[in-house]
């Protein structure tokens, strides 16, 4: 038996503070600090999101190591974000890190934000299964719309992606025309349970293969929002719950149209879903739904690993670290960074 491998993971790509400590895949900590800040502005403020991680990032450490009962000394190595993201926010957890591993003198692991949301998967959860490779998955976040093609845990393709907004930025943009704080995506969520998905229409992008498109569908539903605000000042209000069904059911079609041409065309009918959007309860159920309907395996991510969290760089951190992937100071951090 190789000796436990405990493993510090800070994330901090976007607007969330986080960091995770794991036991070999067990999560023993999962922190995260959320910024509320930015819902005032209607979206992330780069400048005001670096500042509240280096107010944050040395409480939730110390939160996360004394959840998980270890004392840093214990640390077999640290993982942070390296990229994508904004970036002011990524250098104050790089250089947190940085620091700490050399204080410590343990190694260092780079870690790619979306490679987490992909393989967050792999983090042992009891009653859970993972996937086997190759498998599909799904990145549906605020800043990526993806199809994978998963053949092992570093050998990834992405076979579709969106050519303009994000699924997430959709979400969020249909929030804010409905006058909805940021993110959008969450509240559109919650309103629809109570309404009626079929209660307006919006028409789907055409889009060739894989890829999509979601900045048409954003001016669709202003320009619908406004022709029925000219007509009745009340009408978000008094159909909330249907607009929001109704957007979230064109997004939900939008998103498994593309899926189910995935496994046509690749003949995996292992599916498994990553980031903030897989939080959505539609798209959860629908999901589900198709394994009764076509046979699919689907792996949907507990809810605290579906948004930005640090258990899932922890787990990609200790992959890397058990074949000696490791960085070290000179590696630096990257707004854009390839797949
Ligand atoms: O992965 P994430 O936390 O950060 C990025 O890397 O972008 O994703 C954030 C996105 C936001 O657009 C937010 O509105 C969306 O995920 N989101 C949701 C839900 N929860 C979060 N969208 C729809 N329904 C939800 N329940
Ligand atoms: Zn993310």
């Amino acid at each position: 038996m190789s000796a436990p491998t405990y493993i510090l993971a800070i994330e901090s790509s976007c607007d969330d503070t986080a960091a995770a400590v794991l036991l070999d895949r067990k999560v023993l900590s999962n922190v995260v600090a959320r910024q509320e800040i930015h819902e005032e502005f209607g979206g992330v403020v780069p400048e005001l999101a670096s500042r509240a991680h280096q107010q944050n990032i040395v409480p939730v450490i110390d939160v996360a190591i004394k959840k998980a009962g270890i004392t840093k000394e214990q640390l077999s190595a640290i993982a942070f974000t390296q990229g994508p993201g904004l970036m002011g926010s990524l250098l104050v957890g790089s250089s947190f890190a940085k620091s700490m591993a050399l204080a410590l003198n343990i190694p260092l692991v780079a870690v790619h934000h979306m490679h987490a949301h992909v393989l967050a998967h792999f983090i042992d959860e009891e009653g859970y299964d993972k996937p086997e490779f190759p498998f599909l998955a799904m990145t549906i976040s605020g800043g990526h719309t993806q199809i994978i093609k998963v053949k092992s845990f570093f050998d990834m393709e992405i076979i579709g992606e969106t050519t303009d907004d994000a699924v997430g930025e959709a979400f969020d943009k249909s929030a804010k025309i409905l006058g909805l704080p940021y993110p959008g995506g969450p509240l559109i969520d919650k309103f629809a349970k109570d309404g009626n998905p079929k209660a307006y229409q919006f028409t789907k992008p055409k889009v060739d293969g894989l890829d999509f498109s979601f900045s048409g569908l954003k001016t669709q539903i202003l320009y619908f929002i406004q022709k029925n605000l000219k007509e009745n000042p009340n009408f978000i209000e008094e159909n909330k719950a249907d607009i929001c069904a109704s957007i979230q059911h064109i997004i939900i079609q939008i998103l498994m149209d593309k899926i189910k041409m995935a496994v046509e065309q690749t003949g995996i009918k292992q599916i498994a879903i990553g980031g903030g959007v897989s939080a959505n309860s539609g798209i959860r159920t629908t999901l589900k739904e198709t394994e009764q309907k076509y046979g699919w395996k689907t792996f949907i991510p507990k809810f605290e690993y579906t948004t930005d969290n640090a258990a899932m760089i922890g787990i990609v951190g200790y992959h890397k670290f058990l074949e000696k992937h490791f960085s070290d100071a000179s590696t630096v951090s990257k707004a854009r960074i390839e797949f």
